[in-house]
């Protein structure tokens, strides 16, 4: 049994260590706001954060979750009111939305580290997160709009 934290709360997976958290994540707690898109690390929807890190929930064994604290979009605020999620809705952001929950994820995790983030920072760090509606514009802005009311 593998023992983590996921949004605040102690659960427990039965799942092997290999399974990918993920799976764990959408499947086994019902947290449908993580997608898969690739499978293979290399869009970003799956983007959930581990200790306060961006990680590819895909391609992380659930095992590498032990002891630590999992955050996916449910849990980045209780009332849904971070100021990303703001940012993003006054720059209304999303297209068919698949992506979005991972653009946000990563998106918080440089907040996170840095509040003011240049244009330059912001899309080097979102660089991986791929929008095959091609909203990148509007995820800067957004991500701009929320670093200034942080
Ligand atoms: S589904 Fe994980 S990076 Fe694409
Ligand atoms: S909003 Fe459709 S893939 Fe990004």
């Amino acid at each position: 049994m593998i023992t983590f934290v996921v949004n605040g709360r102690e659960v427990h997976s039965e799942q092997p260590g290999d399974t990918p958290l993920l799976w764990v994540i959408r499947e086994e707690l019902g947290l449908t706001g993580t997608k898969f898109g690739c499978g293979i690390a290399q869009c970003g929807a799956c983007t959930v954060h581990v200790n306060g890190n961006p990680v590819r929930s895909c391609s992380t064994p659930v095992s590498a979750a032990a002891g630590r604290k999992v955050t996916t979009i449910e849990g980045l605020s209780p009332t849904s009111e971070h100021a990303l999620q703001k940012a993003w809705i006054a720059e209304q952001v999303p297209q068919c939305g698949y992506c979005q929950s991972g653009q946000i994820m990563q998106a918080a995790a440089l907040l996170a580290k840095n509040q003011q983030p240049t244009r330059e920072q912001i899309v080097s760090h979102m660089n991986g997160n791929i929008c095959r509606c091609g909203t990148y514009n509007r995820i800067v802005r957004a991500i701009q709009r929320a670093s200034k009311e942080a």
